[in-house]
């Protein structure tokens, strides 16, 4: 049923330079989070810090009552079991076919015969919807099937927690869709918790049930994605409305003369809030709520048109 990330005031320079400081949030057991942020403010370092491969200089990071950011590294190899990555580029073996690199962790971590093996893999396989080409070499496949083929093998030991760098990155915004609703359905089926690294604002829009925001150097927001998405807050506003009017500008953060230019600039309205993603067998995810129930209970009126069926995307400036 997942685990829960319980991150608290977490801290991570290199040498003097500082990535982000003060992160804290809480990644709820079973639910889809995305962590936006734009390139280079450290979303694949959280990741890396939230699986020990990378030490913080302070906070923690509590899972199953043990902080991964000062525990022993037997500990932490334990809580590692816990964990399937999905990384930017699907980290496959490029010498291995797809069966072997999927095989992989179930060979070094397991005691399983090969048949046994064989067994998951195949299940995983046909998970992910590659039933057939196992015997195909990761250089011999499109993108969107190499990331299909290193989630298979994210999958193999059965995680509690999903961690996916950028799944997609570098994928056509159809390859996009199919990914976002295997991962939506998979979350219904496994019921691990979910957090996603993106840029992606259509990502951001449809999948989760919870957004967070990197932006200079720290978290700027982190909530449900109803809350980010009807938010005002101009960081937030601008980052997942894709708007060139905001405080981040082509190199990160605006000067002074740029923001005191668009001061009266107005701000297109917000568009409307999609529905989110649901599973395809059209049974609800369990931590799946109904749309605008988070609007409601907290006396937010969502913007024109939202959560219209079929609504198309009308994001960006
Ligand atoms: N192992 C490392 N040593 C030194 N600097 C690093 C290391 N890993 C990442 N960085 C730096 O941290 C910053 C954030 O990197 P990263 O997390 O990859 O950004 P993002 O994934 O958000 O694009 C970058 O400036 C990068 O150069
Ligand atoms: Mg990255």
């Amino acid at each position: 049923m997942g685990v829960e990330i319980k991150i608290e005031h977490l801290t991570k320079s290199f040498g003097k330079q500082l990535i982000w400081k003060d992160v804290t949030l809480t990644v709820p057991a079973g639910e889809i989070c995305v962590m936006l942020g734009p390139s280079g403010t450290g979303k694949s370092v959280l990741l890396k810090t939230l699986i020990g491969l990378i030490k913080p200089e302070e906070g923690s990071v509590v899972i199953e009552g043990v902080d991964i950011a000062s525990c022993p590294e037997k500990e932490l190899y334990e809580i590692r079991k816990l964990f399937g990555v999905l990384f930017q580029d699907g980290a496959m073996f490029g010498s291995m076919n797809l069966y072997d690199n999927v095989a992989f962790p179930l060979r070094e971590h397991t005691k399983k015969s090969e048949s046994e093996i064989r067994n998951i893999v195949m299940e995983k396989m046909d998970l992910v919807g590659l039933l057939g080409a196992e015997d195909k070499l990761p250089g011999e496949i499109s993108g969107g099937m190499r990331k299909r083929a290193g989630l298979a093998r994210a999958l193999v030991l059965d995680p509690e927690i999903v961690l996916f760098d950028e799944p997609d990155s570098g994928l056509d915004p159809v390859r996009t869709a199919f990914l976002n609703q295997l991962i939506v359905d998979l979350n219904a089926q496994i019921d691990a918790t979910f957090l996603i690294v993106t840029h992606d604002i259509n990502t951001a829009r449809t999948v989760p049930d919870n957004i967070g925001l990197l932006y200079h150097k720290h978290l700027a927001m982190f909530g449900p994605r109803e809350m980010l998405l009807s938010s005002e807050e101009p960081v937030v506003r601008q980052f997942l409305n894709a708007q060139r009017v905001g405080p981040i500008g082509m190199s990160e953060e605006k000067d002074a003369d740029e923001l005191e230019a668009e001061k009266d600039q107005e701000l297109p309205p917000l568009p409307p809030i999609p529905l989110q993603l649901e599973p395809s067998n059209g049974i609800p995810r369990r931590s799946q709520r109904e749309p605008g129930a988070w609007c409601s209970e907290n006396g937010v009126t969502p913007p024109p048109g939202s959560f219209a069926q079929g609504m198309s995307m009308a994001i960006g400036d």
